[in-house]
C-alpha cells in the first residue's frame, strides 16, 4: 500500500502516526490465556488529536490488546510508554490517574446513581474519596469538590447533557448510557481514551451525534484508540486504522486503503 503507515508483518514495528508525537507507544504486546496467544507481538501509536480505529474480526484479540494497553489484562510481553514514562507495569488506576483512560460497561452502582453523581464519583476512579482527607484538609477537599462539580457540569454541558443531570442511570437509553461512560472517563483528564466498541446499544440515528462528539474531543488534543465492528463508523471516524486477525497486525493505514487490502478482505472472509 502506496504512503501508508508502514507495517512489517515479520516484527510488527510501530506505525508512526503523522504530525506530533505519539503520546501512547506500545511495542511487542503480547496477552496469552493459558495456551491461547490472543495478542501477539502487536506494535501500535497514537498521537494527540488522533483517532485510531481497530477493526478486526471476533477473536482477532482486539479487546485483550485494550486490556492489555489499560492495564485489566495481564501481558505476557512487549513495552507500553505514555509520554515519557514506561507504564507497561502500573496497575490500571496508576495508568488512568497519568491519563491513559478506559470506558466501561456500566455497573448496578451506575444504574442507582445519577448522571450528575455518576460524573462527579468518576473523578476519584477507583480510590474513592477519602475520609481521612476530609477530616486533615477539609478547605483543600472543599476545594475539590468545588472543581468536581463545575467540571461535571461542564461536561454535561459539552454534550448537551445537562437536562439528565438528575436522571438515574437505569433510566437512560443505550446511547445516553455510552455518552455518559465517556463523559465519565473524561472527569479524569485522559490524555488517551481506549474505548472497546462504544456504540453498542446506540440507535442508530445517534450514532451520527456521537462520531462526531468523539471527533470533537479528539480536536480538543485527546488520541482515541477506538475497537469498533462497524466499518461505516471507522470510515466516518478514524484518521487511521489498524487491522487485527489471530492476534497481529495484518494491516493499517487509511480506511479506504485497509480495506481494499486483499489481506483483509481474506481475513474478513474467513
Ligand atoms: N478471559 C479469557 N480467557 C481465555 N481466553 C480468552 C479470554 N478473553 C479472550 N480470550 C480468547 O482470546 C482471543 C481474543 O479474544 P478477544 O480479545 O476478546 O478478541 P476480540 O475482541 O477481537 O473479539 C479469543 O480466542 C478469545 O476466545
Ligand atoms: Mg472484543
Amino acid at each position: 500500500m502506496a504512503g501508508q503507515l508502514a507495517v512489517d508483518a515479520s516484527s510488527s514495528p510501530e506505525t508512526p502516526a503523522v504530525g506530533s508525537p505519539p503520546v501512547l507507544v506500545a511495542k511487542g504486546v503480547g496477552v496469552g490465556y493459558g495456551g491461547v496467544r490472543a495478542v501477539d507481538d502487536v506494535s501500535i501509536s497514537i498521537s494527540k488529536g488522533e483517532v485510531v480505529g481497530i477493526i478486526g474480526p471476533n477473536g482477532a484479540g482486539k479487546s485483550s490488546l485494550l486490556g492489555a494497553l489499560g492495564g485489566q489484562v495481564k501481558r505476557t510481553q512487549g513495552v507500553i510508554t505514555l509520554g515519557d514514562r514506561d507504564i507497561s507495569s502500573l496497575m490500571p488506576h496508576d495508568r488512568a490517574r497519568l491519563g491513559l483512560v478506559r470506558t466501561f460497561q456500566t455497573t448496578s452502582e451506575f444504574a442507582r446513581m445519577t448522571v450528575y453523581e455518576n460524573l462527579v464519583t468518576a473523578a476519584e476512579g477507583d480510590r474513592g474519596a477519602s475520609l481521612r482527607s476530609v477530616v486533615l484538609h477539609p478547605r483543600q477537599t472543599a476545594q475539590r469538590e468545588l472543581e468536581l462539580r463545575a467540571r461535571a457540569w461542564s461536561i454535561m454541558e459539552r454534550f448537551e447533557m445537562t437536562h439528565t443531570a438528575d436522571l438515574y442511570g437505569r433510566e437512560l437509553s443505550g446511547g445516553q448510557r455510552r455518552l455518559v461512560e465517556i463523559m465519565r472517563c473524561l472527569m479524569r483528564h485522559p490524555r488517551v481514551l481506549l474505548l472497546d466498541e462504544p456504540m453498542v446499544g446506540v440507535a442508530p440515528h445517534l450514532t451520527g451525534k456521537l462520531i462526531d462528539d468523539l471527533r470533537g474531543i479528539a480536536q480538543e488534543g485527546l488520541g482515541i484508540l477506538i475497537v469498533e465492528h462497524a466499518l461505516e463508523v471507522v470510515r466516518k471516524l478514524c484518521d487511521r486504522v489498524v487491522v487485527m486477525a489471530f492476534g497481529k497486525v495484518i494491516a493499517a493505514g487509511e480506511f479506504e486503503e485497509v480495506v481494499r487490502d486483499p489481506v483483509v478482505q481474506a481475513a474478513y472472509l474467513s
